[in-house]
């Protein structure tokens, strides 16, 4: 079993490029079902995450090569519409093939999705979606099926602004006859770059970054060439390892309007941030302030960041608290935190840190993906050696996490 070693080692200092996002490139890469001709993405993250879908994408029968850094997808003759239910189980986005397959095959069956267990994670607001636009939704022994011979465009309301759904419903949506609007959709940067991927493959997408999306429904989709956009919560997971140790770290590749909810943050905790074009700066402090943090839909702080300021909040001189409102049982990194001597206490939805106290290295679990990000952050101020075990579930979102570390100085090790 593969864990990764920390041990402290003073503030980290350096440069580091942030390369494509996991949830912008898996959304697009279950859309390049849709397009007829060739697809070529660059910036797509070497990750488990991404290596799960492709392989979904091939047992539907898209054709795909690596030529040098490009990814390239061709899916002119698809030869399948279920999803093989050993990939659905090992990761809850491979469901996003669902509403590309339902546009382009008239039908497509999925078993239940799988994921990190932060919470129930339905995904009824997917199927309440599909049904809208006239979808026949069944659910029989674990498996999903819908079917249509075409969609017709619909006014759908999302009872709540899920990523997930946004993306299945706007690509299924993308082929249906007549206009959709998507109302309190989310609003997410990966959302936009999904519609201009989309719109790249001949879509007609309007309103994608606001609460209100319109597709009008087209024939059919190409080909494009895309880039994916920068990973905001790797950005953001170096900006707080600058914070927590003190550090100095340059980010390359930045989309700074992306990092808005993190850098006010940051800031409020009393790091520097400086800005310029795709680059950024940030300057830790030796004093971190304590914040409160409630995390919300974009543009509000994301829950996928919550993990990791938790741990730089032990550090913080007095009591911090974080609200997760976006998901019921997002808090199983605390008792990690709490392993390495972290006093936290958590009541419902809310978590109350009081710091700052004294982390010492220990045996923890990467218990989820951003929860095992948080154990490396710990890990580097942490009094001796910190193991991290389960570490799969870093690896499905941070391309090599560790390299990446050593280079800005981290004493870490993947043994
Ligand atoms: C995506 C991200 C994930 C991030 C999350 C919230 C990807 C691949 N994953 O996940 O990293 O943490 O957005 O920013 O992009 N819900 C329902 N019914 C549904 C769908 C969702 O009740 O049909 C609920 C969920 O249980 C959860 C909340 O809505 O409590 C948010 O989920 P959602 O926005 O759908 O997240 P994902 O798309 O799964």
């Amino acid at each position: 079993m593969e864990k990764i070693i920390v041990r402290p080692n003073g503030p980290l200092r350096g440069n580091v490029r942030i390369g494509g996002a996991k949830n912008a490139a898996l959304p697009i890469l279950a859309a390049s079902l849709l397009g007829t001709e060739d697809i070529i993405l660059e910036d797509v993250p070497k990750l488990k995450d991404v290596e799960i879908i492709l392989e979904v994408l091939r047992g539907l029968g898209a054709k795909i090569k690596y030529e040098g850094n490009l990814l390239i997808i061709n899916s002119k003759n698809l030869t399948s519409y279920e999803t093989n239910y050993d990939l659905m189980s090992k990761m809850r986005a491979s469901f996003l093939v669902m509403g590309p397959l339902i546009a382009r095959m008239g039908i497509a069956v999925n078993s239940l999705p799988g994921g990190c267990a932060i919470g129930s994670r339905p995904i009824d607001l997917h199927l309440k979606g599909f049904k809208a636009l006239g979808a026949d939704v069944e659910m029989t022994h674990g498996n999903i099926s819908a079917k249509a011979k075409k969609l017709v465009g619909k006014r759908i309301y999302l009872d709540f602004p899920s990523v997930g759904a946004t993306e299945n419903i706007m690509m299924a949506a993308t082929l249906a006859d007549g206009e959709t609007i998507l109302e309190n959709c989310a609003m997410e940067p990966e959302i936009v770059d999904l519609a201009n991927f989309l719109n790249k493959l001949g879509a007609k997408i309007t309103g994608a970054g606001t609460s209100n999306i319109k597709i009008k429904g087209v024939e059919k989709l190409f080909g494009a060439r895309h880039q994916i956009i920068p990973d905001r919560i790797v950005a953001g997971t170096f900006m707080v390892a600058a914070a927590i140790t003190s550090g100095d770290i340059f980010l390359d590749n930045i989309i700074t309007n992306h990092m808005k909810p993190i850098i006010a943050k940051l800031e409020e905790a009393g790091a520097e941030i400086i800005t310029n074009g795709d680059k950024l700066q940030i300057k830790g402090r030796e004093k971190i302030s304590p914040i409160e943090i409630k995390t919300l839909p974009h543009p509000g702080f994301p829950t996928d960041m919550q993990a990791q300021f938790m741990s730089m909040l032990t550090q913080a001189e007095g009591q911090s608290s974080i609200i997760e409102t976006v998901f019921e049982n997002r808090f199983m990194h605390v008792d990690e935190l709490k392993k390495m001597g972290a006093v936290i206490k958590v009541v419902d939805r809310e978590a109350i840190i009081l710091g700052k106290n004294k982390l010492y290295g220990s045996k923890v679990n990467a218990t989820d993906l951003r929860g095992g990000a948080a154990l490396i952050l710990a890990g580097l101020v942490a009094e001796g050696e910190t193991q991290i075990s389960e570490i799969q579930h870093i690896d499905r979102g941070y391309e090599d996490i560790v390299g990446k570390f050593k280079n800005l100085g981290a004493d870490i090790t993947r043994i």
